[in-house]
C-alpha cells in the first residue's frame, strides 16, 4: 500500500514576481482556495495521507494553511457561519502534514532527496505543489493503480508542442497499451531538434526508495541543478519504468496565464459566481477588438 506523499514547494517562483517574493506560490488562489490545497487533497484522494512538504524561505504561510486556526474557529462559531466553520476545520484533518527545509535551492531532484528519511522503505508519489491536474479518476489514484500492477516507478506524461519541449523532462519509450508506455530513456530540457518525444514529465511521479542512491550520484545538470529527470534516466538503465500519459488537463500555476485561465475556469464552475461571471466574460469580450 502506499501511503506517503512528497510535495517540493520549495522553488523561487521566479516566474511569478512579485508576488512570489515574500509568499509561497503555492498559496496562489484558485478562486478561494490555494492551489496547494488541491494538490493534497488529490493525494488523499489516493489514500495517500502522510504529506511530506519540502519547502524553503517565505513558504511559512503553507504551514498556517494547513494548521488549525482557534481564533478564526471561535470567531466563525459566535457568528454562526457553520459552513465556514466546518471547511476551515477539515482543512486540518485531509492528511497528516510534515516539512522540511531544503537548505539551497538546487533543483527538483535535490528537493526530493530531502524525502530519503521520511519515506524510508517505502514507495512513494511525487506531486509538484504548483500544478493542478484535472482527470477523472483523479491523477494519483490511477498512478497508484499502474503502481500496484507493475510495482515499479510511473511518471504523468504529457503532450506537448514539439517547440516546448526544452521545458520540460521529455521521454523515449513504446506504447504497451493505450496511454501506457514503457519508458527507455529520459532527457531534461532537450533541444527540440533531437528530443526523443513530445511527451513531458509532467508534475506527477510514483517512485521507490532506489531514486535516492540515483540521485545522490546524479551531477549538476540543466541549469545547473540536479534534476529528478537525470537520476531517473540512471534509474531507467536498472529497473523497469511507466509513463501514464494525462487524459484530462493540467494547470501549471507557476506561469502566469495558466493562473489566470485556471481561475476563470473554476469561477465558472461555481454556481454562486458562474452567471456574474460569465456575464461579465462576455460583456468584455464584446468589447475587444478582433485581432
Ligand atoms: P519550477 O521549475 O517551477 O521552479 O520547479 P520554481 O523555482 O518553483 O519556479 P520558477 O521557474 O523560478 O518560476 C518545479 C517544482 O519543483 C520545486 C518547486 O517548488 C516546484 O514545485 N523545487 C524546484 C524545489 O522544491 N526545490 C528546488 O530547488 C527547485
Amino acid at each position: 500500500m502506499i501511503r506517503k506523499a512528497v510535495i517540493p514547494a520549495a522553488g523561487l517562483g521566479t516566474r511569478f514576481l512579485p508576488v512570489s517574493k515574500s509568499q509561497p506560490k503555492e498559496m496562489l488562489p484558485i478562486v478561494d482556495k490555494p492551489v496547494i490545497q488541491y494538490v493534497i487533497e488529490e493525494a488523499a484522494d489516493a489514500g495517500l495521507r502522510d504529506v511530506l512538504m519540502v519547502i524553503g524561505k517565505s513558504k511559512r504561510a503553507i504551514e498556517e494553511h494547513f494548521d488549525r486556526n482557534f481564533e478564526l474557529e471561535n470567531a466563525l462559531a459566535a457568528r454562526g457561519r457553520e459552513a465556514e466553520l466546518e471547511a476551515i476545520r477539515r482543512i486540518s484533518t485531509i492528511a497528516r502534514m510534515h516539512f522540511v527545509w531544503q537548505r539551497e535551492l538546487n533543483g527538483l531532484g535535490d528537493a526530493v532527496a530531502y524525502a530519503r528519511d521520511h519515506v524510508a522503505n517505502e514507495p512513494f508519489a511525487v506531486l509538484l505543489g504548483d500544478t493542478l491536474i484535472e482527470s477523472d479518476p483523479p491523477l494519483t489514484r490511477q498512478l497508484v493503480r499502474v503502481f500496484e500492477r507493475f510495482r515499479d516507478p510511473v511518471v504523468l506524461l504529457e503532450e506537448v508542442p514539439r517547440e516546448k519541449v526544452h521545458r520540460y523532462g521529455v521521454i523515449a519509450g513504446t506504447e504497451i497499451e493505450p496511454g501506457l508506455f514503457k519508458i527507455t530513456d529520459l532527457v531534461e530540457k532537450p533541444d527540440p531538434s533531437n528530443a526523443p518525444s513530445n511527451l513531458a514529465i509532467a508534475g506527477r511521479y510514483l517512485l521507490v526508495p532506489e531514486i535516492f542512491e540515483h540521485i545522490d550520484s546524479t551531477p549538476r545538470g540543466k541549469n545547473n541543478e540536479i534534476q529528478l529527470t537525470d537520476a531517473m534516466r540512471s534509474m531507467v538503465k536498472n529497473r523497469p519504468m511507466y509513463g501514464l500519459k494525462l487524459n484530462g488537463r493540467r494547470y501549471d500555476i507557476g506561469n502566469r496565464l495558466d493562473f489566470l485561465k485556471t481561475n476563470i475556469i473554476y469561477g465558472l464552475r461555481r454556481p454562486d459566481l458562474r452567471d456574474d461571471l460569465a456575464a461579465y466574460i462576455r460583456e468584455l469580450a464584446a468589447g475587444m477588438p478582433k485581432t
